[in-house]
């Protein structure tokens, strides 16, 4: 059946990754930028596996170039969500594709994309910092984003290629944004081990895991991870799309799920990897057989790991009952 009306929450949406490669053409073509090599010739993005992923994502981010830009994007961004009844998103914000981490130009980033709205759609922003840019560059992107916190920016995470230096070398930072009163969060576990999970719990202590999908490689993680109530966001197309598991019914979200770790659905960064929330519900109702009650519950983690205020967790608990 199509999922499509039934009311959604996600937790993981890169806001540049979620730019559609059409729109991404108009503003190159507005500035007379060739970023062409980035297309496919159906005009979708081009790549072969996570490495060549990243690099794609950062050059689509170069037409990205004014606070308008941005508002433009969070406001089709709001739409898509929209679309699929998503009714509360957090999405991953950079101080790095905009204004290189300058606050000034970051406060006028922000300004504009917070002027984007839809109705019935909540959005709040995580910032994040991009691992393999190195800790240097993620402590003036948490700085940022320490200056920044408040009912909209909500969080403070990092993004990037897991496998670059280690997650001591990000502590500082997220101890920043943890005493600025920022939630935390950090992909882990996608394309590094189950070890890579352990550390970014240990040296940057957060509450939920972007990915953390090779958890289910070590039970004992696995058991830490349900005792410990640290929620995962998995992105389960994303993964089958980057060939992280050959298909659905590989993919580790059931086994988690049912050793009583705290997981919740997302699609990372859609026209990638034509991933939309309707989908992710669909192909979990046919590899799973998961229906209403199981996406209730889905919907009912992610309010509870959500990371913004009570106030809106309550608005957002009765636009779930009420659709
Ligand atoms: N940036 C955008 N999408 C990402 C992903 N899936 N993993 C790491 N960094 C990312
Ligand atoms: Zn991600």
């Amino acid at each position: 059946m199509s999922w499509k009306s039934f009311p959604k929450i996600e937790l993981h949406l890169h806001l540049e990754g979620a730019a559609d490669p059409a729109f991404i053409r108009g503003l190159a073509a507005e500035k007379s930028m060739d970023i062409s090599g980035i297309f496919d010739e159906n005009g979708k993005y081009k790549f072969d596996g996570f490495n060549e992923f990243l690099t794609t994502y950062e050059n689509a981010t170069q037409a990205l170039k004014s606070p308008e830009d941005f508002k433009r994007l969070t406001q089709s961004v709001l739409e898509n969500l929209a679309e699929n009844n998503v009714v509360y998103a957090e999405t991953f914000i950079s101080p790095d594709f905009c204004g290189d981490r300058d606050l000034g130009a970051w406060r006028e980033y922000l300004a504009a994309m917070r002027e984007a709205h839809v109705e019935g759609v909540t959005l709040r922003g995580i910032v994040t910092c991009i691992r393999h840019l190195g800790p240097e560059k993620a402590r003036e992107a948490a700085f940022c984003a320490a200056e920044t916190a408040g009912d909209w920016v909500v969080g403070f995470g990092m993004a990037g290629a897991e496998n670059v230096g280690r997650a001591k070398d990000y502590s500082y930072s997220f101890d920043m944004a943890r005493e600025a009163g920022l939630r935390l969060t950090s992909h882990a576990g996608e394309w590094c081990g189950a070890e890579s999970v352990w550390e970014t719990l240990r040296d940057l202590r957060v509450e939920r895991i972007g990915h953390g999908v090779h958890s289910i490689n070590d039970p004992k993680l696995v058991e830490h991870l349900a005792e410990t109530g640290v929620a995962l966001e998995i992105n389960p197309g994303s993964n089958v799309a980057l060939g992280v598991y050959p298909s659905w019914i590989d993919h580790p979200i059931k086994r988690l799920r049912d050793a009583g770790v705290k997981v919740t659905v997302s699609t990372d960064d859609p026209p990638f990897f034509n991933t939309t929330m309707t989908r992710e519900f669909e192909e979990l109702e046919s590899a799973y057989g998961w229906g209403a009650e199981d996406f209730k519950v889905l919907n009912e983690t992610a309010l509870e790991v959500a990371f913004c205020d009570l106030d809106t967790k309550e608005v957002i608990a009765k636009r779930l009952e009420a659709l």
